[in-house]
């Protein structure tokens, strides 16, 4: 038997690919839990993950279908593909049917296709969602970072795009636009949306408009680039934020005819890999994006909730001199605790990843650092997700309150205590 054999199953679990560790959010929790059998209690603002049930009728849609077991086209029911395009036509005005449609399990595979097939680099605006550069990087593919403003907000302005896009014109290129953003929880205002649409027009660069986090945008006014920039914009979403549905892996994008080529790629390659998208699943997400009056409700509560909590926290870092902006959309916000350098220096805590590893072992919370969005160390920036709470019985009580109400402290203290109290102990630990 050969060494490889003869070694341990642990060993196996630290192979990684291209040297790429595992994912940070998963590493994360693998700290938690280590600690948790230790017997400490964490706060889990590591994984961003929706706290809400997925919405009854879809739920009753999975149970009706699954007795569904042949394998389904490639590239998706007809039906849900339709159902996609009637979604983004009503939301967004999308100009868009069922054949732009591609359907994938997670839209995280998706995106993994599209850097497969398409050939030229991958820019990504910094701080960005964890797994577009791990991606670029095991299939090979150059990455280009963008370093954004914090005093912008972190978001990328047109003149930005339009210095890369002079540096080299014409070269082939996808820029990623994340928004309601992960992980700063922050979003595009619509002229800004227009601005960095001409832009890329102009330059012909194809845009990946992640729009996970669309529908938790809290007041319900997500607005897409695809808009703006139709022939150019593939838009990626998917039940996993907004349906509470991360484990049922459902993802869609939608292209513009101009890129069918791209899709029809991705399709080749899907057919020899995961062949398509699980079955039942597909069937209940028809419901999912047919909408309707349950589903919106559900919506609506859900952004409810996650206003009054995340301006709530927000609040109360900024007034613990923690630098921070009130979210617009999604479960994240990204602190930045510059103001503690001098003490945290005195502590040897210089970096974002230094400062997660003493906050997870000293008081129990955690957190992502900046690095793994594409920060540089030095700046001590984190991601906390505000979802450590029971979502169920938070949207069942909210759903009793009056529309015209806004959720007190009060409530978020009954509903939400666990992830409050989550903030008190970083902020006691920060102030040490
Ligand atoms: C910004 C962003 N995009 C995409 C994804 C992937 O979502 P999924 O593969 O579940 O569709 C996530 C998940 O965390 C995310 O935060």
């Amino acid at each position: 038997m050969s060494d490889q054999f003869q070694n341990s199953p642990e060993m196996f679990l630290n192979l990684n690919v291209r040297g790429l560790p595992q994912s940070a959010t998963l590493a994360i929790n693998e700290i938690s839990q280590k600690l948790e059998k230790s017997g400490r209690h964490i706060y889990k603002l590591g994984l961003g993950q929706s706290p809400f049930p997925v919405p009854d009728p879809v739920v009753q849609e999975l149970r009706a279908n699954a007795h569904r077991k042949l394998y389904l086209p490639v590239k998706g029911l007809p039906e849900l593909r339709d159902s996609v395009a009637n979604y983004y036509h009503r939301t967004q005005r999308l100009e868009c049917i069922g054949e732009d449609v591609l359907i994938g399990p997670g839209s995280k595979e998706l995106m993994f296709l599209l850097q497969l097939v398409y050939y030229g680099d991958l820019v990504i605006p910094t701080p960005s969602w964890v797994s577009y550069a791990p991606q670029a990087n095991i299939i090979g593919r150059h990455v280009r970072w963008l370093a954004t403003d914090p005093n912008n907000d972190w978001r990328l302005t047109s003149d930005e795009l339009e210095v890369l896009c002079k540096e080299d014109p014409g070269r082939p290129r996808i820029v990623i636009l994340n928004y309601p953003a992960n992980p700063t929880g922050r979003t595009y205002p619509e002229d800004e949306l227009k601005s960095l649409a001409n832009v890329a027009r102009k330059n012909r660069v194809v845009l990946l408009s992640d729009e996970i986090y669309g529908e938790l945008h809290h007041e319900g006014k997500h607005i897409s680039i695809a808009r703006f920039y139709p022939e150019g914009t593939i838009v990626s979403g998917g039940l996993s934020k907004w349906c509470g549905a991360g484990g049922w892996r459902l993802g869609t994008f939608v292209f513009p005819k101009s890129l069918h080529w791209l899709m029809d790629a991705m399709a080749v390659v899907a057919s020899e890999t995961f062949t398509s998208t699980s079955a039942p699943i597909q069937y209940a997400a028809v419901r999912a994006f047919h909408g309707g009056i349950q589903i919106e409700r559900y919506l609506w509560n859900s952004r409810r909730i996650l206003k009054a909590l995340g301006d709530h926290i927000a609040n109360k870092l900024k007034t613990s001199d923690i630098k921070v902006s009130c979210p617009q959309g999604a479960f994240y916000l990204f602190p930045d605790f510059k103001k503690y350098k001098k003490q945290l220096h005195k502590r040897k805590i210089l970096t974002s990843d230094m400062l997660c590893d003493r906050l997870i072992q000293e008081a129990g919370v955690a957190i992502l650092p900046g690095t793994v969005f594409g920060r540089e160390s030095s700046e001590l920036t984190a991601r906390l997700s505000y979802v450590d709470f029971d979502g169920t019985r938070a949207l069942a009580a909210s759903e009793q309150i009056p529309p015209e109400k806004i959720l007190d402290e009060q409530f978020l203290t009954h509903y939400c205590g666990h992830t409050l109290d989550a903030i008190d102990e970083l902020i006691n630990w920060i102030q040490k």
